[in-house]
Order: structure tokens, then sequence, then C-alpha cells
């Protein structure tokens, strides 16, 4: 989603006459409601634009920023006529019907990510793993010469065999969930799991299926290409497959190299992520403006990048809070650079670093 600043998108109050704190005659004047823009339809009801608005955030929380204005528009025009229903029709219908609002949310929601877009997030949550698993292993061999000589390890209940716990709050299309199964197995980290949660199902349809074009695919670095396998020459048995080459994966081949002499149109080109990072990835429906908990299980990294932004201060400090609930003690909550600053929880610090907003949960 285009990123805006807050001051550009949160500057309304209770008592402003519309979401965004200008009246449709502002709308006028700023040009928005310019015949090309605006349909008819609801041009000639333009209370019906200030409800959507708010009835998205009343369901979500997400406060669409005003150079969204016009998508919103289109959106709500797009599922009434898909569902030939009229506009009144259509308001009536999503209050009690959970699959139109679904469908609604999605074509309003503009899932937009990227695969490695914050590096050092990546690089840093990759470190903590390590760390884990090194001190797990370490605790495991102490553990088991302290047993006595034929007892047996349960691995169910050894503590020391859980796994390293992420999860991505807002995860989008799954590029950052992946980019992490890529950066954890590439170290040689095996004992983990990465839990994805979005509102919108269509991406998280997107994010399961792990399939990409290949302007997505460019993005992943060389060390990680080889998480990548081509869909369309997979499926031509006559050729050698870019997938059997990446089945090697001490391979130091460029696929991309390899695509682009052999299919005709790059840009048709799907990147499919390779089978052995899906076991360790789950992506769930999850709305993190309610109080339900996404998952039991307490976290050692939550990641909420590129979401909070679209929040009300208040929504978010709430949101955070629930966050740091579900965290271990002594894990970590990451955000992207810049976001929420205002944030002072008692139970959690602020960890120093130059590129990656922490934090460390130091009570519970
Ligand atoms: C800009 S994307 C960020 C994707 C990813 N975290 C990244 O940094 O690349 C924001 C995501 O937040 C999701 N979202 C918005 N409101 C949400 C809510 N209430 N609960 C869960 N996800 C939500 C949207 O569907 C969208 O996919």
């Amino acid at each position: 989603m285009t990123r805006i600043t807050k001051s550009q998108s949160i500057q309304h109050t209770e008592n402003s006459s519309n979401l965004y704190g200008f009246t449709l005659k502002d709308s006028v004047d700023m040009g928005v409601t310019n015949s090309k823009l605006i349909s008819p339809r609801l041009r000639d009801r333009p209370i019906a634009a200030r409800q959507w608005q708010r009835y998205i955030e009343k369901k979500i929380g997400f406060v669409l920023p005003d150079e969204q204005f016009q998508w919103l528009l289109n959106a709500v025009e797009r599922t009434a006529a898909e569902n030939t229903l009229s506009l009144s029709q259509l308001w009536d219908a999503v209050q009690t019907d959970n699959q139109l609002n679904q469908q609604l949310l999605d074509t309003v929601l503009i899932p937009e990510s990227r695969f490695f877009r914050h590096q050092p997030s990546i690089d840093f949550v990759t470190a903590l793993a390590a760390q884990y698993c090194q001190q797990s292993r370490h605790s495991c061999v102490e553990d088991c010469l302290e047993r006595p000589v034929g007892s047996r390890v349960d691995r169910n209940v050894d503590k020391n065999n859980q796994p390293f716990r992420i999860w991505s709050v807002g995860c989008s299309t799954g590029q950052e969930v992946w980019s992490l199964a890529m950066s954890l197995t590439a170290s040689h980290i095996a004992n983990y799991k990465i839990l994805g949660s979005d509102v919108s199902q269509q991406a998280l349809h997107r994010a399961r299926t792990g399939q990409y074009d290949q302007r997505q695919q460019q993005l992943i670095p060389f060390a990680y290409q080889r998480f990548m396998q081509s869909v369309v020459l997979s499926e031509q048995k006559d050729r050698q497959t870019v997938s059997q080459r990446q089945v090697d994966m001490n391979s130091q081949e460029v696929p991309r190299l390899v695509l682009d002499s052999a299919v005709p149109n790059k840009n048709l080109a799907t990147w499919q992520i390779t089978p052995q990072l899906h076991e360790h990835v789950d992506f769930i429906w999850h709305n993190i403006f309610t109080k339900d908990p996404a998952t039991l299980h307490l976290q050692h990294v939550i990641l909420c990048q590129n979401m909070l932004i679209y929040f009300r201060q208040f929504d978010q400090r709430d949101i955070l809070t629930r966050l740091a609930a579900q965290c271990e003690l002594g894990g970590h909550i990451i955000l992207a650079p810049g976001e929420a600053l205002f944030w002072r929880p008692s139970n959690m610090r602020r960890v120093t670093h130059s590129k990656v907003n922490v934090w460390q949960k130091i009570s519970a």
C-alpha cells in the first residue's frame, strides 16, 4: 500500500465532518469529485461514501488514507456489481453476511509486500534464532548428561525441543514470512515455526501458494535463490528444469539466467517457494483489531511492519499491548523503522539498534 505520513492520513477527530476530516464540499474543491474520478452512483449519494469509510474502520481499525478515497469508492461499487446489488442493498447485506463483508475487505485492501523488504530486521531475527537454537542444543546436551543412563527423552515434553516461534502480523502476500524462512534455513536453523496472519483472504491465498512473479523473485538475494523454483520450466519434462537443478542445495547457479534464456516472456514466469520451507510456515486469517488471539503459543519474535501506520494512535497502542501479551518473556517485537515511536510500555524495553525498531519483553 502507498505509504503515507500520519499527518496526511489521520488528522480527523470524532466530530469532524467525515473520516478524513473533509466534507464532500471540500472534496469537490480538492478535485476528488471530478466526474472522471467518482462514479455517478456514489456522487449522487455522498453520505454513502462516508459510511463506507467508517464501516471499514469499525471492522478492522484500518483508516484508509485520503489518497485512497477513490479506490474505496471503486471497490464498493465493484463488490456491489459482482453481487448484482445496489449500494444500499450491499450496505444492508454486509452487516450480517460475513462472506460479503470479507469480499468487500479483500477488494478494498491493497496487500503490498516485497521479499527482503527490510534486511536488517531479517538479519536480527536470524541471529536471535541462531542464538536460541544454540542455547537449546547446549542445555539439551547438559540435560542428557544429567539423565540416568537408559532413561528415555520424550520429545513432546522436552522444553529444549520447542521451536523458535515467529509471528508476522499483517503478513500480506507472504513475502516477509518466506524471506525469514529462507534466511533461517540458509543459516542451518531447522527448529523454527513462522506464523503469518492477515485479514485479507485473498492475500493469504497468494501467501499460501507461495507463487510469485519474476519481478518479486528478482528481489531475492542471490544466496537465497535456491529456495525458488520455476513453475513454468518444471512443467516441461523435455528440458532440464530449474527445480531439478535446485534440488541440489549447494548449487551456485543463478536460476534467473536459465529462466531468461528459456522463457520467451519472462514477465509471465511464475516462481514457486521450494517445498522444504513450507513445513515451517503457516498462514491464518486473523483480525488484529479484535481481542481474539491469533495463536495460543507465545512467540519469540513478533514482526508487525508497515501496518500500524494505517491505524489511529490509540488503536496502535491497544494492538501493541496485545502483541506484548503474546510475546515470550525475553522475546522481541519488531516494527518498521519510525513506527509507533510514542509507545512506552512498562513491560518492554527498547533495544538500542541503529537499523531495527525493536523491543524486548522484560517482565510479564
Ligand atoms: C502494507 S501491508 C504490510 C505487509 C508486510 N508486513 C510488509 O511489511 O511487507 C499491510 C497489511 O496489513 C493487513 N491488515 C490491515 N488491517 C488488518 C487487521 N485489522 N488485521 C490483520 N491484518 C490487517 C492488510 O491486509 C495488509 O496485507
